[in-house]
């Protein structure tokens, strides 16, 4: 394995004593950066930004040359696989993520299959090939998938939704055709990484977007179970690639969280990181989890409750696996770039001294 300049993030991961917290950001790639629209403009829409490896190479390097932060995110979207099922994703300005052939029948269930990495994902596989040689060697380099549940319901509403009545529907009125859909995208899911790893990603990330819209219970059957079996098969055939799990709304789930056998918890900007280290900081490490409308404000105040956010981690004194700092959710596309700088600054000047 080629060594990296800068290996912070891997190592924190791995819970080594470390310098200084390591930081990278949830789409920290994306519209706020004046340079992200001039490539999506280029390449006329998101999904072929997405499909064309040298530009979305190019997306990828943007925030790393620009910040210097310790880790690049895959340039992609969690919704590549339904639309590799053939589900056929577009992205609209102004509403988001819709499907053109959502999840309407048990039909439509029964017809759905493993898409193949090859020719229906080799994009996202090339896309990692380039950007791990333009990277060469400076940061490593993050995959991701969203959770078998996020992509379902995503699925199955055909778009986002604010109340998931057809998922939710689904489940309590068919949870066999539910956990059989849930069966195979994580089948799905697990394919993906294998071949992001291969391709090169160094670390992976599970986005579960909509977990925090389930009941314990339901959390439980319909997401973490499925969360837990793409995190054994990953450990079983690559353990050195450590697996980051986010269920945005998890904060009372976290123990069953870090009981997956993942590396580490992504947590937002609700969960008291004080108290989530208490709970299962000496099992995982955490990431998190500055509210991310913080970044619309002034740099000022971006500076203040990033220290709180390191103070609140405190000390990293050998009793706990330690933290890297990111927002609680996506940067959106208000977040002024200046504030990024200061963001990143910030963090490097400032968490030295948590790890004396
Ligand atoms: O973090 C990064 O920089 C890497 C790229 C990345 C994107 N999407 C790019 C993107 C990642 C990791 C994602 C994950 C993703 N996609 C999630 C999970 C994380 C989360 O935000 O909860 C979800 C739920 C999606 C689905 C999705 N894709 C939505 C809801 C949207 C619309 C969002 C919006 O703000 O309009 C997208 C489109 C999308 N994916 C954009 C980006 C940069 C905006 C596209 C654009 O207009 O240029």
């Amino acid at each position: 394995m080629q060594n990296l300049d800068n290996d912070l993030y891997l190592r924190a991961l791995r819970g080594e004593k470390v310098e200084r917290t390591p930081i990278w950001v949830m789409r920290q790639a994306g519209r706020y950066l004046p340079e992200y629209r001039a490539t999506r403009k280029q390449a006329g829409d998101f999904l072929t930004l997405c499909k064309t490896p040298e530009l979305a190479c190019e997306v990828t390097l943007q925030p790393i040359d620009r910040f210097g932060l310790d880790a690049a995110i895959l340039f992609s979207d969690i919704l590549t696989i339904p639309d590799a099922m053939g589900l056929e994703l577009e992205l609209e300005e102004g509403i988001g993520p819709v499907f053109n052939k959502p999840i309407r029948s048990k039909a439509m269930i029964d017809a759905l299959a493993v898409p193949d990495m090859g020719s229906g994902l080799g994009y996202v596989m090339d896309a990692v090939g380039t950007i791990r040689k333009a990277l060469n060697g400076r940061v490593p380099l993050i995959g991701f998938t969203g959770s078998p549940w996020t992509l379902a319901s995503y699925m199955v509403e055909g778009s986002g939704s604010k109340e998931f009545r057809r998922i939710k529907g689904l489940m309590f009125e068919d949870p066999a055709a539910t956990h059989q859909l849930l069966g195979v995208v994580t089948e799905s899911v697990i394919e993906y990484l294998h071949a992001q790893v291969e391709a090169g990603v160094q670390s992976l990330m599970v986005f579960d977007t909509w977990g925090g819209m389930l009941s314990t219970s339901n959390y439980q059957a319909f997401s973490l179970a499925y969360m837990q079996q793409i995190v054994a098969s990953l450990k079983s055939k690559h353990p050195e690639v450590p697996i980051v799990l986010f269920t945005k709304g998890g904060g009372q789930w976290l123990e069953s969280m870090a009981e997956t056998g993942c590396d580490g918890l992504g947590l937002d900007w609700t969960v008291d990181l004080a108290e989530a280290r208490r709970r299962v900081g000496s099992k995982v490490v955490l990431q998190g989890n500055l509210d991310p409308v913080v970044m619309n404000t002034s740099g000022a105040q971006v500076a203040t409750e990033a220290e709180s956010v390191l103070a609140s981690y405190g000390q990293h004194d050998g009793s706990s696996k330690g933290h890297i700092f990111n927002l609680g959710h996506g940067i959106q596309p208000f977040a002024k770039p200046d504030n990024m700088r200061t963001l990143v600054e910030t963090v490097k000047a400032k968490s030295a001294a948590y790890h004396l």
